[in-house]
């Protein structure tokens, strides 16, 4: 499909999603970047990398100041393009690598390190503003604290969540291949036990101040990008500006 128009403005449009997992937030702000032309970045694909570099060099995730310090000099490279995001880590491409439960079942020690948070939001902010060749359009960019601290001056603020039934199911059904009880269980932890430790640091369950809040919980994929692409669209082209006739406007509250 050829992107969607959004109208053009002097500088980047910056889109800033964030959520918990199995919110849809990876897969949804990836489709609204590819409808629109944008970048699209998976900041959690950072953390993960970081993660499996730390692992790589045998640094011990206890060790916060060796982590940080290794974060710090990390070769990492973020493809930015939504129709083939990946990640390098010097050079090598660890896409799949950091997806595995090995990684996922870690990545919240070195994710809850305020050192590497630190470094982190440099670069991510790097990567939202300057993007391929600095000449880019704009950008999706999704995580955990875009809306609140890596871009809380973003042109849209978006937090995506739904109800823990529905990210269980859709996470369940993405690793499991079903979404039945034993698999909803083996996916427990990876869901609730890693966000309640990812909320230590950030807030990603309740929208902040002039963030717009999308419950996704009986929506699918399509209707869920519908959803976004709407409100991206009322927001840019200011025929909303009250929050609450977002509200009124549908599920976007
Ligand atoms: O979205 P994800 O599962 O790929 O995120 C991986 C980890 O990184 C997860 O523990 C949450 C954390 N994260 C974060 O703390 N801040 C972000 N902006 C993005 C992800």
């Amino acid at each position: 499909m050829s992107a969607q128009s959004v109208p053009t403005q002097a500088r980047p449009l910056v889109i800033a999603v964030d959520g918990p997992s199995g919110s849809g937030k990876s897969s949804v702000s990836r489709e609204v970047a590819r409808r629109l032309g944008l970048e699209y970045l998976d900041t959690g694909a950072m953390y993960r990398a970081a993660t499996w570099s730390v692992v790589e060099a045998g640094i011990d995730l206890a060790d916060a100041a060796a982590v940080a310090e290794h974060v710090r000099n990390l070769d990492l490279t973020m493809a930015t393009d939504p129709t083939a995001p990946g990640v390098r880590v010097a050079g090598h491409d660890v896409s799949a690598a950091i997806r595995e439960t090995r990684i996922s079942s870690i990545v919240s020690k070195v994710a809850t390190n305020l050192d590497v948070r630190a470094e982190m939001l440099k670069r991510q902010r790097d990567l939202i503003t300057a993007g391929r060749n600095g000449t880019h359009q704009g950008c999706v960019a999704e995580g955990r604290d875009i809306t609140t601290v890596v871009a809380p001056d973003a042109d849209v603020r978006l937090l995506l969540t739904a109800s823990e039934e529905a990210r269980l199911a859709r996470r369940a059904k993405e690793l499991h291949g079903s979404a039945d009880a034993a698999s909803v269980e083996a996916t427990r932890d990876q869901i609730v036990r890693r966000d309640s430790d990812d909320s230590t640091v950030s807030n990603f369950e309740v929208a902040a101040d002039g963030v717009m809040h999308l419950d996704s919980s009986a929506l699918d994929f399509e209707q869920t990008v519908d959803a976004v692409l709407a409100a991206i669209t009322r927001i840019v082209t200011g025929s909303v500006t009250d929050l609450d006739e977002h509200a009124r406007a549908g599920a976007v509250s």
